[in-house]
């Protein structure tokens, strides 16, 4: 397997694993027929390891369309992307298409793969964040540069797209229980758990509660079950700590830029939970 690819994830994503990507490289089990990763995000260690039979997966149905489009239609994707400037007002007018849900309903899947890279370029942070209705509500980030897509980076994720047997799924990761066979490895990453009500864990529309968490455990003990291997990132907090109790667990330390909260961000201890 290629360990060290050269393609860099597209989008910023809150809890992202860019900087964890050493631990979790180390941490691979030895070989595997697929990887899966059902928490996908900006997939930092799918692209680090384009691996050549994946499946990935995501709640978030705008990220998992944006995939698909990089995959099926790149050069329409930079077309349309040229249209897009880094001016504030610009910025707004495409942020709050959304509010409009018919109108947002009608746009091109194209569009909308563009509109979410350039947010997601333009915004404050980096920070993919909806209100409880769906709404993109980052606000404007104020850089000084050009808004520019990277043109090469999508057309090299869309060749790995397209060359590699990669299955592209939206939807709870609970829908994929049954999906995973022996020989699989399933990377874990799910949004984490948050001592306080402080943290960030609105990735979507729905938040990630404690009773998820327990959920994951359970898909967890049935992967072990059936032989599978797995590895899981997530805080490390004394409720974690306890759930995966009867896993090896592997503390590391990471700075996490990426987080509404002024407060909750810098270094903060994380655990890798694997099952081998
Ligand atoms: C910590 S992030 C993953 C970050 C990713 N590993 C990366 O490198 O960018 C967690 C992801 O889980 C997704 N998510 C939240 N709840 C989910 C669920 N029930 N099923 C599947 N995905 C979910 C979020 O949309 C988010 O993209």
């Amino acid at each position: 397997m290629n360990l060290q690819s050269n393609l860099l994830p597209l989008l910023k994503w809150a809890g992202g694993k860019r900087q964890l990507l050493p631990h979790l490289i180390q941490g691979l089990p030895k070989s595997f027929e697929r990887y899966c990763e059902p928490f996908v995000g900006g997939g930092a260690l799918l692209f680090a390891l384009a691996p050549q039979k994946a499946l990935i997966n995501d709640v978030n149905e705008e990220l998992v369309s944006f995939y698909k489009v990089v995959k099926d239609h790149p050069e329409d994707l930079i077309s349309c992307l040229k249209e897009f400037k880094n001016e504030e007002e610009f910025f707004y007018k495409v942020r709050n298409i959304d509010l409009d849900v018919k109108a947002f309903s009608k746009l091109s899947e194209i569009y909308k793969a563009a509109r979410t890279y350039y947010l997601n370029r333009t915004c404050f942070n980096g920070l993919y964040r909806v209100n409880r209705k769906g709404h993109f509500n980052s606000p404007y980030g104020h850089r000084k540069e050009v808004f520019i897509p990277a043109v090469e980076r999508i057309l090299a994720i869309s060749e790995y797209l397209n060359k590699a047997d990669i299955t592209i799924c939206s939807g709870s990761y609970l829908n994929l229980a049954n999906v995973f066979k022996e020989g699989d490895f399933v990377y874990l990453d799910p949004p984490y758990d948050v001592e306080s009500t402080s943290g960030f864990t609105n990735y979507s529309k729905n938040g990630f509660s404690r009773e998820d968490q327990k959920s994951l455990k359970l898909l967890c003990d049935s992967l072990t079950e059936k032989n599978i291997n797995f590895m899981l990132s997530n805080s490390s907090t004394d409720f974690i700590l306890d759930l995966y109790r009867d896993y090896s667990i592997q503390k590391v330390n990471a700075v996490r830029l990426i987080n509404s909260k002024v407060s909750c961000r810098g270094a903060v201890k994380e655990v890798i939970v694997t099952n081998y």
